[in-house]
């Protein structure tokens, strides 16, 4: 049983995290062809579920790759440069989507927000005024660096109102946390498959609504590439094919997965995940830690983020958490490293199963490592919100 436990890490890091055993499952049976009489029916049921993941009519996609590919994929396919981009920076993640618009040519103009904070949507109106001609913004909606949650529906009728595109970053939040593509005015939304989706990591998911094909079509030059090249993507997929040969063992896990977020349905997953956000942040508060989110309705249902108490070395905070309890919870990232950690509740572990011995575990560790608290008030919190 140690052995074991040393050996398998329970995943509260912020993905990739825990997968079902129908996913598993699904993934274990011989290798199929992506493509051909077998396959026509798996990827269009599999894309159709994922149509209503997504929360949209338009069309989406499964790549082969993380989510860094889907950002990657709507930049280089809408970008050329000298592009004006609003890049939203709140977090890590921020920054990479703006690092990539800059690289591939754009001319970048930052909204910085202080990490932590929330988005205020009129800030962003004023700057879109200001500037005038910006064809896109670029936002992450749920900053895992930073466990805050984005504005997307606000943020969709400032993008329309200045005719600028929406491109959003769901990648720890598709399946976890209420974001309605089409109806907010998202054009582009860009995710992965091993986090609130519940697959291991490889897929690249990726949503294009019609202002961004649009958009693509007006482009002076061709877009450059194969893989991330989105009109090649959208051609191939009306064969039920692909540019590329794609993972079919993950897609088949991506179904088995699907299946299951329909079956338990969209809202009372979002629901679950509230109340999974609600009970870790109960528990770390009744430890007397902070939240590094400064406004709680603000604060993310995918993954908390934690600032480390002074005196306490968050790398052996992680380690005693791994080797004596045999759970991984997450570091902070980027200019946070060292100042915060993180515990990712998503999919699957966005539950009382999960969340409880964590919390219990992280109240040992704590303690042992010289941290005053009150033993067992975080868990009698935790067990009190999932009451
Ligand atoms: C919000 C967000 N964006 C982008 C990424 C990068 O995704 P990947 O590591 O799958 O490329 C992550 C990964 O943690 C993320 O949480």
């Amino acid at each position: 049983m140690e052995t074991y436990l040393r050996k398998r890490k329970v995943l509260m890091i912020p993905g990739p995290t825990e997968v079902s055993f129908s996913v598993l499952a699904a993934m274990s049976r011989p290798v199929m062809a992506h493509y051909g009489p077998e396959w026509t029916p798996i990827i269009t049921e599999t894309t159709d579920m994922l149509k209503k993941v997504f929360q949209t009519r338009n069309d989406v996609f499964i790549m082969p790759g993380s989510g860094t590919l889907s950002m990657e994929a709507s930049v280089v396919s809408l970008f050329e440069r000298g592009d004006k981009v609003l890049s939203i920076v709140s977090g890590f993640f921020g920054k990479r989507f703006r690092d990539l618009a800059f690289s591939h040519g754009a001319k970048v103009i930052e909204h910085r927000v202080t990490f932590g904070e929330p988005i205020e949507p009129d800030a962003v109106d004023r700057k879109l005024a200001q500037e005038k001609d910006v064809k896109a913004i670029t936002v992450i909606h749920n900053e895992t660096s930073s466990g805050t949650v984005a504005p997307i529906k606000q943020l969709g009728e400032v993008a329309r109102k200045h005719d600028a595109l929406l491109i959003v970053d769901s990648i720890s939040s598709l399946g976890g946390v209420d974001l309605r593509t089409d109806e907010w005015n998202v054009d582009v939304n860009a995710s992965a498959s091993q986090k609130c989706i519940g697959v291991p990591p490889g897929l690249s998911l990726i949503a294009v609504g019609e202002r961004a094909w649009e958009s693509m079509k007006k482009r002076k030059s061709p877009i450059p590439g194969i893989y991330m090249n989105l009109s090649m993507w959208r051609e191939a997929a009306k064969k039920a094919g692909s540019p590329v040969t794609t993972p079919s063992s993950l897609i088949l896990g991506l179904r088995a997965s699907l299946i299951e977020i329909l079956e338990e349905g969209l809202e009372n997953r979002f629901r679950r995940h509230a109340l999974a956000g609600r009970a870790v942040r109960e528990g770390v508060k009744a430890m007397g830690l902070q939240l590094f989110a400064t406004k709680e309705e603000y604060a993310s249902n995918t993954v908390t983020v934690i600032k480390t108490p002074r005196g306490i070395d968050d790398a052996k905070l992680r380690e005693v958490m791994s080797e004596r309890h045999g759970i991984m919870i997450g570091g902070g990232l980027g200019e946070l490293e060292g100042k915060t950690f993180r515990i990712g509740h998503m999919a699957n572990t966005a539950s009382r199963t999960y969340i409880i011995p964590t919390i219990s575990a992280l109240e040992s560790t704590l303690s042992g490592l010289g941290f005053k608290l009150e033993a067992g008030k975080a868990v009698a919190a935790v067990h009190k919100t999932f009451e």
